[in-house]
């Protein structure tokens, strides 16, 4: 072949590959297609399709809950769903009927992966009892400080303590937290919503309405740790995330790939100079910190053992957590660069720890989704198909 032929075919082969990626994506809104991973030849026969996740804010939750709603699509399951944006709810656990998406009378949902104040009362009413619950924690201060730059920089009422705070310790914002924490936030929630006073714990349910004398009463904390302990069936952890999922896809008897993952949500501010990740805390900061934080601590303190635990009892954990971490860095290049000649498909082949699938181009796309999109997206096709449903129940009675 000439060279001007094989120049010629490359780029009619890219213009292809953008038209058809384009067509693809364009046609995951226009039809009601399941988009997410393809290649369902194998489900196990006791797959756990009912799932409440409690979306802890700052604790990489946004992939978790891409990962959930592309199963739900994937299996035609019925999520819970505000009708606009993406909270159920955010500072009080009651669940307001009106602002849920539509859904047939009587009928339950079958998973939660939406931001809400968890409330097992207020869930029961729309989730069957015997949902499998979860939730996942991060270290409290490495939250804590991650949620501090977040609101810092995003939602900063300029009327709040936290934007006084700031402009105060504007040099060094994790110094001036560390060493007064009560400057930057009201504990006793009078005219804040502050998200850097044991978030975690209250996104969980913990009653934040007297903050400052509650998280100093031990055994109010103790009290809570244990409820939550009975409340969920597992608790997974920012900092190991991989073996977190590898956990889940066991307790679910959920296959490889439906637990394939691009990173969402990892703070997408590159955040300037004056922001220390790592700090070294001095012997004041820990113990100033450790009052500060004390149900967080104590919640991750008793999840993180427990999480070990869980582990130990597993037969060959850390071949499937290694095979899982291939798996991704092979999906993550591959989504990164879906490479101008390259496939427009990648195959994953079987192995032991799974059958052979596939990773398509729109597979990457809804997994780069923002949780906006995606829920949107979610929202969008679940009405059609409920509604095509309704439709075809009442024209076949
Ligand atoms: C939280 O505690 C306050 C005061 O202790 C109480 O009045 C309120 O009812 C509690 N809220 C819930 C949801 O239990
Ligand atoms: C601490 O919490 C417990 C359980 O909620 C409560 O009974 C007790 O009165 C509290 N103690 C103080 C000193 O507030
Ligand atoms: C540590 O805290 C104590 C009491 O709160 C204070 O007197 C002392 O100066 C602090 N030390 C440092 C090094 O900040």
């Amino acid at each position: 072949m000439s060279k001007t032929l094989v120049t010629a075919l490359a780029k009619f082969r890219l213009v292809g590959i953008f038209a058809l990626s384009f067509l693809v994506i364009l046609g995951i809104f226009l039809s009601g297609i399941s988009f997410p991973i393809e290649d369902k030849r194998y489900t196990d026969p006791n797959e756990i399709q009912q799932v409440v996740f409690a979306k802890i804010h700052k604790a990489a939750s946004s992939t978790i809950q891409n990962v959930l709603l592309r199963f739900a699509v994937s299996r035609g399951l019925d999520v819970l769903l505000p009708k606009q944006k993406n909270h159920i709810n955010e500072f009080e656990s009651k669940i307001d009927p009106d602002a849920l998406i539509w859904h047939p009378k009587g009928k339950l949902f079958d998973i939660l992966s939406n931001h809400l104040i968890f409330d097992e009362d207020e869930i029961s009413a729309y989730l069957p009892r015997s949902a499998f619950r979860f939730g996942i924690l991060r270290e409290p201060l490495s939250q804590t400080l991650s949620a501090l730059r977040f609101y810092a920089s995003l939602y900063l009422d300029p009327k709040s303590k936290l934007s006084t705070a700031m402009q105060m310790y504007f040099n060094d914002p994790v110094r001036g937290f560390l060493d007064h924490p009560e400057e930057f936030c009201d504990e006793d929630w009078s005219t804040d919503h502050c998200f850097i006073d044991n978030r975690m714990s209250m996104d969980l349910g913990f009653n934040s309405s007297d903050m400052y004398a509650s998280k100093r009463n031990k055994t109010k904390v103790d009290e809570f740790v244990r409820q939550i302990s009975r409340q969920f069936d597992l608790m997974l952890l920012f900092e190991y995330f991989d073996e977190s999922m590898i956990l889940l896809r066991r307790y679910m008897h959920w296959q490889i790939r439906d637990i394939i993952y691009l990173k969402v949500n990892a703070s997408p501010y590159r955040s300037p100079y004056v922001w220390n990740r790592n700090p070294t805390l001095t012997h004041n900061q820990t113990k100033i910190f450790r009052e500060w934080a004390a149900v967080d601590i104590a919640l991750y303190n008793h999840f993180l053992s427990e999480f070990f635990e869980k582990i130990k009892k597993e037969d060959f954990f850390e071949e499937e957590v290694l095979a899982y971490k291939e798996i991704l860095s092979t999906v993550s290049n591959f989504c990164a660069n879906p490479g101008i000649l390259g496939p427009y498909r990648l195959q994953i082949p079987c192995s032991r720890w799974t059958e052979e699938f596939h990773i398509s181009l729109t597979d990457c796309a809804v997994m780069k989704f923002s949780e906006d999109e995606l829920v949107d997206l979610v929202r969008t096709q679940q009405l059609n198909r409920l509604q095509k449903n309704l439709w075809y129940q009442l024209t076949n009675s």
